[in-house]
């Protein structure tokens, strides 16, 4: 289908500077974990994204020398020659498709604590480095910064001959330039104080920058237009003076908000285009073009933020890692084909853990070199075979797409009235809502492929299977709550379990309506536990949450939830007992047992919600698994996160009669 030609003007070039983007599709700095240790998945991750259609093609943070060091999260980095060549690769792969290359040069200061090249983290004055590490900054003095300027000045010479057309001076988030921008710099020479002393060092660097490559790069600063914490974005009035000191310097400003939970919000707290009011003013104080984003996924909204005035660019790092084609689709006339960011942040738990990128919607992100996958394209099929899917959640539902796009004849049984699973079922939570696209993209994929069938409320048996004679059988079951307590903290059952008190998440999914007081025991520390109780407190109940951990929903501090949620959680008024475990349950309460000293207490609970565990729910492929070509995926194979269920229905479809490498299972960079 052509182009809907409302959307012309996002395939406008834009003049960025010496060079010009093909279109407004501009891909911000994002992390994938690969950084300077794998730079051939890296380069072949941003060459996807430029096929996609993105127009500018950015890497993560990149290190501008040793003393600025985030390991064991591998940044990209540009300290020596070494790194040239590295990172060329990433240039041609992105330059291939037309597209342009960005660098992000980065000095982390405090935000960088320097475990692996042991240097002395720096910072306008000695202050604590890392997060919560115990180690503090070295006070810069004027050498220190005649320093920094020149390793700047050398990265951007380095990036220049790596091919880049792009060259970040990086003052935003908790790094070094933002370090001596805010007010919190308590120098008192002629790099503190004032805004405008402040601001000399990002001053500085922009004109030195431009001097050494600016003829052939394009020289952009990412600064925030806010620089208060947690909901104090509407804080900018420093911001707002220092662009109007500093507007016509750059070539290009890239705007984002002092609060990463709120810049990189997940779906349950932050909605699409949610920074436009902090930063809708920037461009009335430069003239030059303005790139911000906002989980943008719907081409409208990144359509009314360019005719407003708002962007000259639509930034984008979760919807392009979600969907590296959308400006291709959109291109192409097919909008309804984008495969839509859920906003569930999995993407950023491979930077915070230091592994390789993942994303729940896109199931190829991070496979691109090590194991070839392609997101838009997929080998056809290697056999006749039928196929037969029981279960069509997450795990399912992939599993059905990609066999049906091979051209295998797939069918797909479903025990329950609509499709989904645990999809469907947990974005009826509050703020979960955008997860329903998981089902809702494969269901419209499945719509376009007549080699897929589904039935609904079918709940297949051992003998159905055997008769139904489908060459090869997968179980996509999935798995439920443990209703016994065994989990991380408990190893055996919690005395008492068997009390018909005692409920597990999937009686609250399947709408069973407790009585209050409810305590919730949160042993598996993701979003679950939490979640259930802001619904089970939303539903008038009085709710304690007890965990042994010493936060809520610990594991989200990885999906930068944590914060959001301890503080909903407050705000609603739930009785909150970290560092607790249960020792029993009773009829009409709990004993909590604080795990540091072993003191108990008794708590009143008409209802226990125990989230602890899962129990994959295989019995139907182990009556098989000696009969027949039969195989599970999904949680029914090993229960996890959304997004390993549809990794693990994905990766079922691509290995069908195919070759898989014996032993590792894809290619490793040394
Ligand atoms: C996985 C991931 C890694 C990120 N890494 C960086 C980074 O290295 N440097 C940076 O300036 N911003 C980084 N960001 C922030 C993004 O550039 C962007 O500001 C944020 O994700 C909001 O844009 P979005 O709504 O389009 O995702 C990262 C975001 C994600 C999701
Ligand atoms: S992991 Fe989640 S937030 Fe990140 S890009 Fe994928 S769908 Fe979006």
């Amino acid at each position: 289908m052509p182009r809907d030609p409302r959307f012309d003007i996002l395939f406008e070039p834009v003049s960025i500077g010496p060079v010009m983007a093909p279109n407004r599709f501009y891909q911000v700095p994002h992390c994938t974990g690969m950084g300077y240790r794998r730079p051939q998945s890296l380069a072949a991750l941003r060459g996807v994204k430029a096929e996609g259609g993105w127009g500018t093609v950015c890497t993560e943070y990149c290190s501008i020398h040793p003393s600025s060091d985030d390991e064991p999260f591998p940044s990209a980095s540009l300290w020596d020659d070494h790194d040239v060549s590295a990172l060329a690769m990433t240039v041609d792969r992105v330059h291939e498709h037309g597209a342009l290359a960005g660098v992000e040069l980065w000095h982390g200061g405090a935000g960088s604590k320097n475990f692996y090249s042991r240097e002395a983290p720096l910072g306008p004055s000695s202050i604590p480095a890392g997060v919560r590490d115990p180690v503090q900054t070295k006070a810069m003095d004027k050498r220190d910064i005649r320093n920094l300027k020149q390793w700047h000045l050398e990265a951007a010479i380095r990036a220049e001959q790596a091919g880049f057309d792009i060259i970040y001076v990086y003052a935003a988030h908790w790094y070094l330039i933002l370090q001596f921008l805010l007010p919190s710099n308590q120098r008192t020479d002629e790099y503190g104080g004032s805004v405008e002393n402040r601001a000399r060092l990002l001053k500085e660097l922009i004109i030195e920058t431009k001097e050494a490559v600016g003829d052939t790069c394009a020289v952009a600063v990412r600064f925030s237009a806010s620089i208060g914490g947690p909901d104090h974005d509407q804080d900018t009035a420093e911001p707002r003076e220092m662009i109007e000191l500093l507007g016509e310097l750059p070539d290009l400003w890239d705007i984002t908000v002092r609060d990463y939970t709120y810049e990189m919000g997940s779906s349950r707290f932050v909605p699409e285009a949610a920074l436009e009011e902090t930063m809708s003013w920037v461009k009335s104080v430069t003239t030059k073009p303005v790139v911000s984003f906002g989980r943008f996924t719907s081409p409208d909204t990144m359509l009314r933020l360019v005719r407003q005035g708002v962007i000259d660019l639509v930034g984008s790092a979760r919807p392009s890692i979600a969907d590296p084609f959308i400006p291709q689709k959109i291109d192409e006339g097919r909008e309804d084909e984008i495969r839509e960011c859920i906003g569930c942040n999995i993407c950023y738990t491979g930077d915070q853990t230091g592994t390789p990128i993942r994303c729940t919607q896109n199931p190829t992100m991070g496979e691109e070199w090590r194991k070839g996958w392609h997101p838009e394209h997929i080998p056809t099929k290697g056999s006749d075979s039928s196929v037969l899917i029981v279960g069509g959640g997450p795990s399912g539902l992939e599993a059905a797409v990609a066999l049906g796009k091979r051209g295998y004849a797939v069918t797909l049984a479903e025990a329950r009235r609509e499709l989904g699973g645990r999809v469907t079922l947990e974005s009826e939570l509050p703020g979960l809502r955008q997860w329903e696209r998981v089902r809702d993209w494969r269901l419209n994929q499945i719509s376009k492929l007549s080699n897929v069938e589904y039935y609904l409320e079918s709940v297949v048996d051992r003998e159905q299977i055997l008769e139904f004679a489908a060459v090869r059988v997968v179980v996509a079951t999935g798995a439920r709550w443990r209703r016994d307590g065994t989990g991380r903290w408990h190893d055996q059952e919690i005395p008492g379990w068997q009390t018909p008190s005692v409920m597990t998440p999937d009686d609250v999914l399947g709408g069973v309506v407790p009585d209050g007081p409810v305590v919730i025991y949160d042993d598996d520390h993701y979003y679950i536990g939490g979640v259930i109780a802001e619904k089970l407190r939303g539903d008038g109940l009085e709710v304690t949450l007890v965990t042994p951990a010493n936060e809520v929903s610990t594991w989200t501090t990885h999906t930068e939830e944590q914060h959001r949620i301890q503080e909903r959680i407050l705000n609603l008024g739930i009785h909150l007992k970290t560092g607790t475990s249960l020792s029993e349950i009773q009829s009409g309460g709990v004993i909590a047992e604080c795990i540091y000293t072993g003191r108990t207490e008794e708590l009143p609970a008409s209802t226990v919600v125990l989230v602890t565990s899962r129990v994959p729910q295989d019995d139907l492929y182990s009556s098989l698994r000696d009969e027949i070509d039969i195989e599970r995926i999904g949680d029914c194979l090993a229960p996890g996160t959304i997004a390993t269920a549809v990794y693990s229905g994905h990766k079922y479809a691509r290995e069908m009669d195919a070759v898989v490498p014996v032993g590792v299972p894809f290619l490793r960079e040394r």
